[in-house]
Protein backbone atom coordinates (compact mmCIF):
# COMPACT_ATOMS: atom_id res chain seq x y z
CA UNK A 1 0.00 0.00 0.00
CA UNK A 2 1.13 3.37 -1.15
CA UNK A 3 -0.03 6.91 0.57
CA UNK A 4 -0.47 9.42 -2.15
CA UNK A 5 -2.00 12.74 -2.73
CA UNK A 6 -4.03 14.03 -5.63
CA UNK A 7 -4.33 17.69 -5.82
CA UNK A 8 -7.10 18.64 -8.13
CA UNK A 9 -10.35 16.41 -7.81
CA UNK A 10 -12.26 17.11 -11.59
CA UNK A 11 -13.01 14.48 -14.20
CA UNK A 12 -9.06 13.18 -13.97
CA UNK A 13 -7.92 13.80 -10.21
CA UNK A 14 -11.23 12.01 -8.65
CA UNK A 15 -11.29 9.20 -10.85
CA UNK A 16 -7.11 8.82 -10.18
CA UNK A 17 -7.68 9.02 -6.82
CA UNK A 18 -10.07 6.79 -6.22
CA UNK A 19 -9.21 4.15 -8.29
CA UNK A 20 -5.79 4.10 -7.06
CA UNK A 21 -7.67 3.54 -3.60
CA UNK A 22 -9.52 0.97 -5.53
CA UNK A 23 -6.37 -0.73 -5.83
CA UNK A 24 -5.49 -0.81 -2.42
CA UNK A 25 -3.07 2.41 -1.64
CA UNK A 26 -4.16 5.19 0.56
CA UNK A 27 -5.09 8.07 -0.78
CA UNK A 28 -5.88 11.85 0.06
CA UNK A 29 -8.00 13.83 -2.43
CA UNK A 30 -7.24 17.49 -2.49
CA UNK A 31 -9.36 20.72 -4.04
CA UNK A 32 -9.16 24.76 -3.32
CA UNK A 33 -13.06 24.66 -3.76
CA UNK A 34 -14.22 24.12 -0.18
CA UNK A 35 -18.12 23.30 -0.88
CA UNK A 36 -16.88 20.60 -3.82
CA UNK A 37 -14.77 18.73 -0.55
CA UNK A 38 -17.36 19.39 2.06
CA UNK A 39 -19.97 17.57 -0.74
CA UNK A 40 -17.42 14.40 -1.37
CA UNK A 41 -17.16 14.11 2.55
CA UNK A 42 -21.08 13.57 2.21
CA UNK A 43 -20.71 11.64 -0.85
CA UNK A 44 -21.72 14.09 -3.12
CA UNK A 45 -19.74 13.89 -6.20
CA UNK A 46 -19.26 17.33 -8.35
CA UNK A 47 -19.22 15.52 -11.62
CA UNK A 48 -21.31 12.48 -13.16
CA UNK A 49 -19.30 9.53 -14.18
CA UNK A 50 -21.18 6.19 -14.69
CA UNK A 51 -19.82 3.83 -11.47
CA UNK A 52 -17.49 6.55 -9.90
CA UNK A 53 -20.04 7.29 -7.02
CA UNK A 54 -20.43 3.86 -5.92
CA UNK A 55 -16.87 3.37 -6.07
CA UNK A 56 -16.01 6.64 -4.19
CA UNK A 57 -18.25 5.54 -1.41
CA UNK A 58 -16.92 1.80 -0.89
CA UNK A 59 -13.60 3.34 -0.56
CA UNK A 60 -13.89 6.13 1.88
CA UNK A 61 -15.43 3.63 3.94
CA UNK A 62 -12.96 1.18 3.57
CA UNK A 63 -10.95 4.09 5.06
CA UNK A 64 -8.73 4.32 1.82
CA UNK A 65 -9.99 7.43 0.14
CA UNK A 66 -10.17 10.95 1.86
CA UNK A 67 -10.78 14.70 0.57
CA UNK A 68 -9.47 17.91 2.04
CA UNK A 69 -8.97 21.36 1.06
CA UNK A 70 -5.68 21.32 3.49
CA UNK A 71 -2.32 20.50 1.77
CA UNK A 72 -0.26 20.48 4.35
CA UNK A 73 -2.80 17.28 5.86
CA UNK A 74 -2.56 16.19 2.46
CA UNK A 75 0.92 16.18 1.81
CA UNK A 76 2.50 15.65 5.29
CA UNK A 77 -0.32 13.51 6.33
CA UNK A 78 -2.62 14.55 9.44
CA UNK A 79 -5.37 12.83 11.72
CA UNK A 80 -5.30 9.15 10.45
CA UNK A 81 -3.27 10.16 7.30
CA UNK A 82 0.22 9.41 6.39
CA UNK A 83 2.65 11.56 4.61
CA UNK A 84 2.34 10.96 1.05
CA UNK A 85 5.08 9.45 -0.97
CA UNK A 86 3.64 10.52 -4.26
CA UNK A 87 1.60 13.45 -4.96
CA UNK A 88 -0.66 13.47 -8.28
CA UNK A 89 -1.40 16.99 -10.25
CA UNK A 90 -4.70 16.79 -11.73
CA UNK A 91 -5.81 20.50 -12.40
CA UNK A 92 -6.94 22.32 -15.39
CA UNK A 93 -4.88 23.36 -18.06
CA UNK A 94 -7.69 25.33 -20.11
CA UNK A 95 -6.80 27.80 -23.37
CA UNK A 96 -5.05 30.82 -22.50
CA UNK A 97 -6.53 33.79 -24.38
CA UNK A 98 -3.32 33.21 -27.44
CA UNK A 99 -3.94 29.19 -27.40
CA UNK A 100 -1.37 28.17 -25.43
CA UNK A 101 -2.34 26.15 -22.12
CA UNK A 102 -2.91 28.23 -19.31
CA UNK A 103 -0.63 26.77 -16.34
CA UNK A 104 -1.83 29.32 -13.84
CA UNK A 105 -3.78 26.23 -11.81
CA UNK A 106 -0.64 24.06 -12.03
CA UNK A 107 2.15 26.80 -10.92
CA UNK A 108 -0.32 27.38 -8.00
CA UNK A 109 -0.70 23.67 -7.31
CA UNK A 110 2.75 23.47 -7.81
CA UNK A 111 3.41 26.27 -5.30
CA UNK A 112 1.26 25.16 -2.71
CA UNK A 113 3.27 21.82 -2.98
CA UNK A 114 6.42 23.51 -1.92
CA UNK A 115 5.24 25.66 0.71
CA UNK A 116 4.48 22.81 2.71
CA UNK A 117 6.44 19.55 1.74
CA UNK A 118 8.77 18.35 4.72
CA UNK A 119 9.85 14.78 3.12
CA UNK A 120 11.17 14.15 -0.62
CA UNK A 121 8.23 13.93 -2.51
CA UNK A 122 7.94 12.29 -6.33
CA UNK A 123 5.34 14.86 -8.44
CA UNK A 124 3.42 13.47 -11.07
CA UNK A 125 1.89 15.53 -13.81
CA UNK A 126 -0.92 13.84 -14.93
CA UNK A 127 -2.83 17.75 -16.16
CA UNK A 128 -1.89 18.33 -20.31
CA UNK A 129 1.24 20.35 -20.34
CA UNK A 130 2.80 21.87 -23.07
CA UNK A 131 6.30 20.08 -23.74
CA UNK A 132 8.63 21.56 -20.89
CA UNK A 133 6.61 21.65 -18.35
CA UNK A 134 7.96 19.24 -16.29
CA UNK A 135 11.26 20.58 -16.43
CA UNK A 136 9.43 23.64 -15.16
CA UNK A 137 7.13 22.45 -12.21
CA UNK A 138 10.37 21.14 -10.64
CA UNK A 139 12.42 24.20 -11.22
CA UNK A 140 9.20 25.93 -9.14
CA UNK A 141 8.69 23.92 -6.38
CA UNK A 142 12.92 23.90 -5.93
CA UNK A 143 12.60 27.77 -6.29
CA UNK A 144 9.19 28.10 -3.63
CA UNK A 145 11.10 25.31 -0.81
CA UNK A 146 11.28 26.46 2.55
CA UNK A 147 14.84 24.45 2.33
CA UNK A 148 16.22 21.93 -0.11
CA UNK A 149 14.37 18.95 0.00
CA UNK A 150 14.32 16.44 -3.15
CA UNK A 151 11.54 16.30 -5.27
CA UNK A 152 11.15 14.59 -8.96
CA UNK A 153 8.40 15.07 -11.42
CA UNK A 154 7.11 12.22 -13.70
CA UNK A 155 4.92 13.14 -16.56
CA UNK A 156 1.96 10.11 -16.43
CA UNK A 157 -0.37 11.72 -19.19
CA UNK A 158 -4.00 10.67 -18.51
CA UNK A 159 -6.05 9.01 -21.38
CA UNK A 160 -9.08 8.52 -20.02
CA UNK A 161 -12.47 8.90 -21.46
CA UNK A 162 -15.15 11.08 -19.53
CA UNK A 163 -18.28 8.50 -19.80
CA UNK A 164 -16.14 5.48 -19.66
CA UNK A 165 -13.41 7.35 -16.84
CA UNK A 166 -13.71 4.29 -14.08
CA UNK A 167 -13.17 1.43 -17.26
CA UNK A 168 -10.68 3.21 -19.20
CA UNK A 169 -8.44 3.83 -15.94
CA UNK A 170 -8.74 0.46 -14.86
CA UNK A 171 -8.04 -1.11 -18.68
CA UNK A 172 -5.53 1.38 -20.53
CA UNK A 173 -4.33 0.46 -23.82
CA UNK A 174 -1.06 1.95 -21.92
CA UNK A 175 0.37 3.96 -19.00
CA UNK A 176 3.28 5.89 -20.16
CA UNK A 177 5.62 7.59 -17.85
CA UNK A 178 8.18 10.66 -18.27
CA UNK A 179 10.87 11.35 -16.26
CA UNK A 180 14.70 12.94 -16.06
CA UNK A 181 14.74 10.79 -12.76
CA UNK A 182 14.26 7.04 -14.00
CA UNK A 183 14.06 5.52 -10.51
CA UNK A 184 11.04 8.17 -10.18
CA UNK A 185 9.53 6.69 -13.12
CA UNK A 186 9.96 3.16 -11.92
CA UNK A 187 8.35 4.09 -8.40
CA UNK A 188 5.37 5.46 -9.95
CA UNK A 189 4.72 2.69 -12.66
CA UNK A 190 4.62 0.12 -9.44
CA UNK A 191 1.39 1.69 -8.65
CA UNK A 192 0.35 0.48 -12.05
CA UNK A 193 1.02 -3.01 -12.54
CA UNK A 194 -1.78 -4.22 -11.33
CA UNK A 195 -3.50 -3.67 -14.11
CA UNK A 196 -1.15 -5.66 -16.38
CA UNK A 197 -0.95 -3.67 -18.94
CA UNK A 198 1.57 -2.04 -21.52
CA UNK A 199 3.91 0.51 -19.04
CA UNK A 200 5.57 2.77 -21.77
CA UNK A 201 8.39 5.21 -19.84
CA UNK A 202 10.51 7.74 -21.42
CA UNK A 203 11.84 11.01 -21.44
CA UNK A 204 9.66 13.80 -19.93
CA UNK A 205 9.48 15.98 -23.02
CA UNK A 206 8.41 13.05 -24.90
CA UNK A 207 5.56 11.34 -22.14
CA UNK A 208 4.42 15.06 -22.65
CA UNK A 209 4.11 14.73 -26.49
CA UNK A 210 2.49 11.39 -26.68
CA UNK A 211 -0.21 12.86 -24.59
CA UNK A 212 -0.62 15.98 -27.65
CA UNK A 213 -0.23 13.93 -30.02
CA UNK A 214 -2.76 11.24 -29.23
CA UNK A 215 -5.26 13.73 -28.83
CA UNK A 216 -4.62 15.37 -32.17
CA UNK A 217 -4.89 12.65 -33.77
CA UNK A 218 -8.13 11.57 -32.82
CA UNK A 219 -9.27 14.70 -33.91
CA UNK A 220 -7.65 14.69 -37.23
CA UNK A 221 -9.83 11.48 -37.66
CA UNK A 222 -13.10 13.04 -36.39
CA UNK A 223 -12.48 16.20 -38.95
CA UNK A 224 -11.01 13.83 -41.70
CA UNK A 225 -14.55 11.53 -41.35
CA UNK A 226 -16.39 14.78 -41.31
CA UNK A 227 -14.32 16.34 -43.98
CA UNK A 228 -15.56 13.18 -46.08
CA UNK A 229 -19.30 13.62 -45.03
CA UNK A 230 -19.11 16.87 -46.87
CA UNK A 231 -18.21 15.17 -50.10
CA UNK A 232 -20.52 11.85 -49.64
CA UNK A 233 -23.93 14.55 -48.94
CA UNK A 234 -22.44 16.27 -52.29
CA UNK A 235 -22.01 13.10 -53.91
CA UNK A 236 -25.12 11.45 -52.27
CA UNK A 237 -23.33 8.33 -50.94
CA UNK A 238 -23.92 7.53 -46.74
CA UNK A 239 -20.82 8.38 -44.67
CA UNK A 240 -21.96 6.17 -42.29
CA UNK A 241 -21.65 3.12 -44.20
CA UNK A 242 -18.45 4.51 -45.75
CA UNK A 243 -16.71 4.31 -41.70
CA UNK A 244 -17.88 1.35 -41.55
CA UNK A 245 -16.20 -0.07 -44.94
CA UNK A 246 -13.10 2.03 -43.68
CA UNK A 247 -13.00 0.59 -40.74
CA UNK A 248 -12.82 -2.93 -41.65
CA UNK A 249 -9.71 -2.52 -42.45
CA UNK A 250 -6.58 -2.56 -39.36
CA UNK A 251 -4.85 -0.05 -40.64
CA UNK A 252 -7.23 1.96 -40.25
CA UNK A 253 -10.21 1.16 -37.58
CA UNK A 254 -13.34 2.16 -36.75
CA UNK A 255 -12.81 4.27 -33.84
CA UNK A 256 -13.58 8.17 -33.88
CA UNK A 257 -14.52 7.92 -37.63
CA UNK A 258 -18.34 8.97 -36.29
CA UNK A 259 -19.30 12.18 -38.95
CA UNK A 260 -21.25 14.96 -36.71
CA UNK A 261 -21.25 17.56 -35.38
CA UNK A 262 -17.52 17.61 -34.71
CA UNK A 263 -15.44 17.15 -31.40
CA UNK A 264 -16.17 19.41 -28.26
CA UNK A 265 -15.42 19.17 -24.63
CA UNK A 266 -12.52 19.99 -22.16
CA UNK A 267 -9.53 17.99 -24.36
CA UNK A 268 -9.87 18.31 -27.70
CA UNK A 269 -10.11 21.80 -28.70
CA UNK A 270 -7.70 22.94 -26.24
CA UNK A 271 -5.28 20.07 -27.09
CA UNK A 272 -4.90 20.86 -30.76
CA UNK A 273 -5.28 24.90 -30.34
CA UNK A 274 -2.07 23.99 -28.02
CA UNK A 275 -0.08 22.12 -29.60
CA UNK A 276 -0.44 23.87 -32.62
CA UNK A 277 0.68 27.49 -30.57
CA UNK A 278 3.99 25.11 -29.31
CA UNK A 279 4.47 24.53 -32.75
CA UNK A 280 4.56 27.79 -33.96
CA UNK A 281 6.17 29.83 -31.42
CA UNK A 282 8.93 27.40 -32.46
CA UNK A 283 8.65 28.43 -36.43
CA UNK A 284 6.94 25.29 -37.27
CA UNK A 285 3.31 25.60 -39.79
CA UNK A 286 0.92 22.98 -38.15
CA UNK A 287 -1.06 23.05 -41.34
CA UNK A 288 -2.76 19.89 -40.61
CA UNK A 289 -3.94 20.72 -37.08
CA UNK A 290 -4.97 24.03 -38.49
CA UNK A 291 -7.36 22.24 -40.79
CA UNK A 292 -8.87 19.88 -38.56
CA UNK A 293 -9.68 23.00 -36.41
CA UNK A 294 -11.02 24.52 -39.44
CA UNK A 295 -13.15 21.41 -40.45
CA UNK A 296 -14.04 21.13 -37.12
CA UNK A 297 -15.39 24.37 -36.60
CA UNK A 298 -17.09 24.70 -39.90
CA UNK A 299 -18.45 21.45 -39.16
CA UNK A 300 -20.41 22.83 -36.16
CA UNK A 301 -21.63 25.84 -38.33
CA UNK A 302 -23.13 23.75 -40.86
CA UNK A 303 -25.72 22.31 -38.76
CA UNK A 304 -26.98 26.29 -38.65
CA UNK A 305 -27.82 26.67 -42.58
CA UNK A 306 -28.78 22.89 -42.68
CA UNK A 307 -31.94 24.10 -40.05
CA UNK A 308 -32.65 27.35 -41.78
CA UNK A 309 -32.89 25.26 -45.68
CA UNK A 310 -35.16 22.93 -43.59
CA UNK A 311 -37.04 25.76 -42.70
CA UNK A 312 -37.80 27.75 -45.31
CA UNK A 313 -34.69 29.52 -45.52
CA UNK A 314 -35.97 32.12 -42.30
CA UNK A 315 -35.30 30.75 -38.40
CA UNK A 316 -36.86 34.07 -37.25
CA UNK A 317 -39.65 32.98 -34.80
CA UNK A 318 -39.09 29.35 -35.11
CA UNK A 319 -39.01 27.17 -32.05
CA UNK A 320 -36.04 24.49 -32.48
CA UNK A 321 -35.30 22.03 -29.96
CA UNK A 322 -31.92 20.73 -28.81
CA UNK A 323 -32.07 17.14 -28.18
CA UNK A 324 -28.74 16.18 -25.89
CA UNK A 325 -26.67 19.11 -24.39
CA UNK A 326 -23.63 17.34 -23.17
CA UNK A 327 -20.66 17.46 -24.95
CA UNK A 328 -20.99 13.75 -25.76
CA UNK A 329 -22.99 11.47 -24.03
CA UNK A 330 -22.45 9.94 -20.25
CA UNK A 331 -21.22 13.18 -19.05
CA UNK A 332 -22.58 16.03 -17.35
CA UNK A 333 -19.33 18.14 -19.08
CA UNK A 334 -20.71 20.73 -21.25
CA UNK A 335 -17.41 22.88 -21.85
CA UNK A 336 -17.18 23.68 -25.33
CA UNK A 337 -20.08 21.86 -26.38
CA UNK A 338 -21.38 22.20 -29.70
CA UNK A 339 -25.44 22.48 -28.30
CA UNK A 340 -23.81 26.27 -26.40
CA UNK A 341 -22.75 27.36 -30.12
CA UNK A 342 -25.76 26.27 -31.88
CA UNK A 343 -28.44 27.74 -29.45
CA UNK A 344 -26.50 30.96 -29.42
CA UNK A 345 -26.82 31.15 -33.13
CA UNK A 346 -29.98 30.19 -33.50
CA UNK A 347 -30.90 32.97 -30.93
CA UNK A 348 -29.10 35.52 -33.07
CA UNK A 349 -31.27 34.57 -36.14
CA UNK A 350 -34.53 34.82 -34.41
CA UNK A 351 -35.48 31.20 -33.03
CA UNK A 352 -36.27 30.25 -29.94
CA UNK A 353 -34.49 27.35 -28.49
CA UNK A 354 -35.54 24.63 -26.10
CA UNK A 355 -33.41 22.20 -24.49
CA UNK A 356 -33.07 18.78 -22.90
CA UNK A 357 -30.36 16.38 -21.69
CA UNK A 358 -30.56 13.51 -19.27
CA UNK A 359 -27.83 14.71 -16.63
CA UNK A 360 -26.62 17.78 -17.70
CA UNK A 361 -29.13 20.55 -17.30
CA UNK A 362 -27.75 21.71 -14.32
CA UNK A 363 -24.37 22.22 -16.22
CA UNK A 364 -26.23 23.75 -18.91
CA UNK A 365 -28.03 26.19 -16.77
CA UNK A 366 -25.18 28.62 -16.24
CA UNK A 367 -23.22 27.89 -19.52
CA UNK A 368 -26.02 27.79 -22.41
CA UNK A 369 -27.37 31.62 -23.65
CA UNK A 370 -30.02 32.53 -21.25
CA UNK A 371 -33.15 32.51 -23.28
CA UNK A 372 -32.65 29.00 -24.14
CA UNK A 373 -35.75 27.05 -22.16
CA UNK A 374 -34.97 24.08 -20.16
CA UNK A 375 -37.90 21.38 -20.19
CA UNK A 376 -37.89 18.20 -18.22
CA UNK A 377 -37.93 15.35 -21.62
CA UNK A 378 -37.91 14.70 -25.27
CA UNK A 379 -41.37 14.80 -25.42
CA UNK A 380 -42.19 18.05 -23.87
CA UNK A 381 -38.97 19.44 -26.29
CA UNK A 382 -40.91 18.26 -29.37
CA UNK A 383 -44.52 20.26 -28.12
CA UNK A 384 -44.75 22.90 -31.24
CA UNK A 385 -41.11 22.71 -32.45
CA UNK A 386 -40.51 23.65 -35.90
CA UNK A 387 -37.24 21.46 -35.71
CA UNK A 388 -35.80 19.03 -33.42
CA UNK A 389 -31.75 19.06 -33.82
CA UNK A 390 -29.90 15.81 -32.06
CA UNK A 391 -27.00 17.41 -30.63
CA UNK A 392 -25.70 14.60 -27.98
CA UNK A 393 -26.50 10.72 -29.05
CA UNK A 394 -27.40 9.47 -25.61
CA UNK A 395 -28.41 5.94 -25.79
CA UNK A 396 -32.17 6.95 -24.44
CA UNK A 397 -32.59 8.68 -27.15
CA UNK A 398 -32.51 5.82 -29.22
CA UNK A 399 -35.76 4.43 -29.10
CA UNK A 400 -38.16 7.50 -28.36
CA UNK A 401 -41.34 7.18 -29.22
CA UNK A 402 -41.38 9.26 -32.53
CA UNK A 403 -45.49 8.91 -33.21
CA UNK A 404 -45.63 11.33 -29.96
CA UNK A 405 -42.84 13.76 -30.75
CA UNK A 406 -44.25 13.98 -34.05
CA UNK A 407 -47.49 14.65 -33.41
CA UNK A 408 -47.07 17.15 -31.11
CA UNK A 409 -44.36 19.40 -33.38
CA UNK A 410 -44.89 22.09 -35.33
CA UNK A 411 -43.59 20.28 -38.36
CA UNK A 412 -41.70 17.09 -37.97
CA UNK A 413 -38.43 17.89 -39.35
CA UNK A 414 -35.60 16.02 -37.37
CA UNK A 415 -32.28 17.05 -38.19
CA UNK A 416 -29.79 14.44 -36.84
CA UNK A 417 -26.39 15.85 -35.86
CA UNK A 418 -24.96 12.21 -34.80
CA UNK A 419 -26.57 10.04 -37.17
CA UNK A 420 -28.11 8.14 -34.55
CA UNK A 421 -31.12 7.66 -36.62
CA UNK A 422 -32.08 5.30 -39.26
CA UNK A 423 -32.76 7.67 -42.06
CA UNK A 424 -35.54 5.42 -43.99
CA UNK A 425 -36.91 4.73 -40.97
CA UNK A 426 -37.41 8.22 -39.74
CA UNK A 427 -38.58 9.22 -43.51
CA UNK A 428 -41.65 6.42 -42.86
CA UNK A 429 -42.29 7.64 -39.61
CA UNK A 430 -43.35 11.09 -41.41
CA UNK A 431 -40.61 12.64 -40.33
CA UNK A 432 -38.21 15.29 -43.06
CA UNK A 433 -34.84 14.10 -41.88
CA UNK A 434 -31.17 15.12 -42.77
CA UNK A 435 -28.48 13.40 -40.95
CA UNK A 436 -24.56 14.53 -41.20
CA UNK A 437 -22.78 13.40 -44.80
CA UNK A 438 -25.99 10.79 -45.28
CA UNK A 439 -26.15 11.28 -48.89
CA UNK A 440 -30.21 12.18 -48.96
CA UNK A 441 -30.06 15.85 -50.27
CA UNK A 442 -30.46 14.54 -53.98
CA UNK A 443 -33.05 12.04 -52.59
CA UNK A 444 -36.01 14.09 -51.10
N1 LIG B 1 -11.49 15.59 -18.54
C1 LIG B 1 -10.90 14.68 -19.28
O1 LIG B 1 -11.54 13.83 -19.92
C2 LIG B 1 -9.40 14.59 -19.33
C3 LIG B 1 -8.77 13.46 -19.88
C4 LIG B 1 -7.39 13.41 -19.92
C5 LIG B 1 -6.63 14.47 -19.44
N2 LIG B 1 -7.26 15.57 -18.93
C6 LIG B 1 -6.43 16.66 -18.42
O2 LIG B 1 -6.45 16.55 -16.99
C7 LIG B 1 -6.42 17.88 -16.41
C8 LIG B 1 -7.61 18.05 -15.49
O3 LIG B 1 -8.79 18.01 -16.26
P1 LIG B 1 -10.23 17.88 -15.58
O4 LIG B 1 -11.21 17.75 -16.70
O5 LIG B 1 -10.18 16.84 -14.53
O6 LIG B 1 -10.36 19.32 -14.91
P2 LIG B 1 -11.49 19.86 -13.92
O7 LIG B 1 -11.68 21.28 -14.24
O8 LIG B 1 -12.66 18.94 -13.96
O9 LIG B 1 -10.84 19.72 -12.48
C9 LIG B 1 -9.76 20.48 -12.06
C10 LIG B 1 -9.84 20.63 -10.55
O10 LIG B 1 -8.65 21.24 -10.08
C11 LIG B 1 -8.98 22.12 -9.02
N3 LIG B 1 -7.89 23.06 -8.79
C12 LIG B 1 -7.55 24.14 -9.55
N4 LIG B 1 -6.48 24.76 -9.01
C13 LIG B 1 -6.14 24.05 -7.90
C14 LIG B 1 -5.09 24.17 -6.94
N5 LIG B 1 -4.20 25.16 -7.01
N6 LIG B 1 -5.04 23.28 -5.92
C15 LIG B 1 -5.95 22.30 -5.84
N7 LIG B 1 -6.95 22.11 -6.74
C16 LIG B 1 -7.03 22.98 -7.75
C17 LIG B 1 -10.28 22.74 -9.48
O11 LIG B 1 -10.96 23.33 -8.40
C18 LIG B 1 -11.00 21.54 -10.10
O12 LIG B 1 -11.78 20.86 -9.13
C19 LIG B 1 -6.38 18.85 -17.59
O13 LIG B 1 -5.06 19.19 -17.87
C20 LIG B 1 -6.97 18.05 -18.72
O14 LIG B 1 -6.51 18.48 -19.98
C21 LIG B 1 -8.62 15.65 -18.86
Amino acid sequence: MKHIAVVGVGYVGLVTGTCLADLGNQVVCLDIITERIENLKKGILPIYEPGLEEMVRRNVKAGRLAFTTNYTEAINGGEGSEPAEFVFIAVGTPSAVDGAADLEYVRAAAESIAAVMDHPLIVINKSTVPVGTGDWVADSVKAKQKKPIPISVVSNPEFLREGSAVHDFMNPDRVVFGSLDPEASHKVAQLYLPLRTTLMTTDLRTAEMIKYASNAFLATKISFINEIANICEALGADVKEVAVGMGYDKRIGRAFLDAGLGYGGSCFPKDVLALAHMAAVKGRHPQLLQAVMDINADQRKSILSKTRNLLGGDLKGKTIGLLGLAFKPNTDDMRDAPSIDIARWLIEQGARVKGYDPVSMTAAGSLMPPDVKFVEDPYELAADCDAIILVTEWNEFKQLDFDRIRQSMKTPVLIDGRNLYDPEKMRASGFTYRGMGRGYNERS
